[in-house]
């Protein structure tokens, strides 16, 4: 055995996660590389590879073209990146809808080629007998309720759920399944504030918002869209930088180094060593 041996450093845990319930609020973000990860992890109690890799990393124009596989090489990256954060994938669409087996199957592939601790899945009426499968056959699950971004096409756009009587009972019906299910922690996404309080005080397990309000146990962005990455951005995310502008600065200087021949200079230049060095 090495003599160098590496600091062992406890990730935390679903355990852990679940015990923050109106504790500490929970800091959670996306991540994609392991570069990305590598910044991310010491300020995070949880990095989510979410699938919005689809959209963030690949270009595509929603999550539904996202396959196990991708998940399974970012889940990778976002792990090898880490040390501390609990690091959760998210089963991408197609692969736990069919059935709870087909679930069990995908998600303990992601969970052995990963070493994450978790995986997440989007809310629906056959969701929770999936979520109570897993669960009882060792997988930790997040859940996730309120707006769904892998039934865009269903319900034919990215619109905040829960805002009607009948929507409102549902994602309530819904968290409360989730949470009966055996999750550790909800994932609430696109819900108006009274309807996030309404189920961050009837469930045990804590409650994660995103474009949710504050009276969620926990937080999370996706990290692109915080750090300004993109042109636009949601009404609900607060960007903490402005890095798409930065970088094309940092670009354009660049190019009117190398057009200008001012790149590379002197130091940033090998020479022959001389004879007898
Ligand atoms: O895929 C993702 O990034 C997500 C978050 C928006 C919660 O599911």
């Amino acid at each position: 055995m090495s003599a160098q041996r590496q600091e062992v450093v406890r990730r935390l845990s679903a355990p852990d996660i679940a015990a923050r319930k109106g504790r500490e609020p929970i800091v959670c973000l996306t991540a994609y590389t392991a570069p990305q990860a590598e910044i991310l992890d010491p300020h995070c109690d949880l990095l989510l590879v979410g699938d919005s890799v689809g959209m963030v990393v690949h270009g595509l124009p929603n999550t539904v073209g996202v396959t196990l596989e991708m998940m399974i090489l970012h889940g990778q990256a976002v792990m090898r990146g880490s040390r501390q954060a609990m690091v959760v994938v998210d089963l991408p669409f197609g692969s736990y809808e069919g059935s709870a087996v087909q679930a069990y199957d995908n998600a303990a592939r992601v969970m052995k080629a990963t070493g994450a601790q978790a995986v997440k899945v989007e809310s629906g009426p056959t969701v929770p007998d999936t979520i109570a499968y897993l669960v009882q056959r060792g997988i930790p699950v997040l859940g996730h309720v309120g707006l769904r971004p892998q039934a865009v096409l269903v319900d034919g756009g990215f619109r905040a759920k829960g805002r009607t009587e009948a929507e409102r009972a549902r994602v309530l019906d819904e968290a409360r399944a989730t949470e009966a299910a055996g999750a550790f922690a909800v994932v609430v996404e696109g819900v108006a504030e009274a309807l996030a309080q309404e189920i961050t005080a009837e469930l045990d397990v804590p409650t994660i918002g995103i474009g949710a309000s504050a009276a969620c146990d926990g937080q999370i962005l996706v990290t692109d869209d915080m750090l300004g990455l993109f042109d636009w951005t949601p009404r609900f995310v607060r960007r903490y930088a402005d890095l798409r502008a930065r970088i094309g600065e940092a670009v354009q200087a660049y190019a009117a180094d190398v057009r200008a021949r001012r790149f590379p200079a002197e130091a940033e230049t090998y020479r022959l060593k001389a004879a007898g060095a």
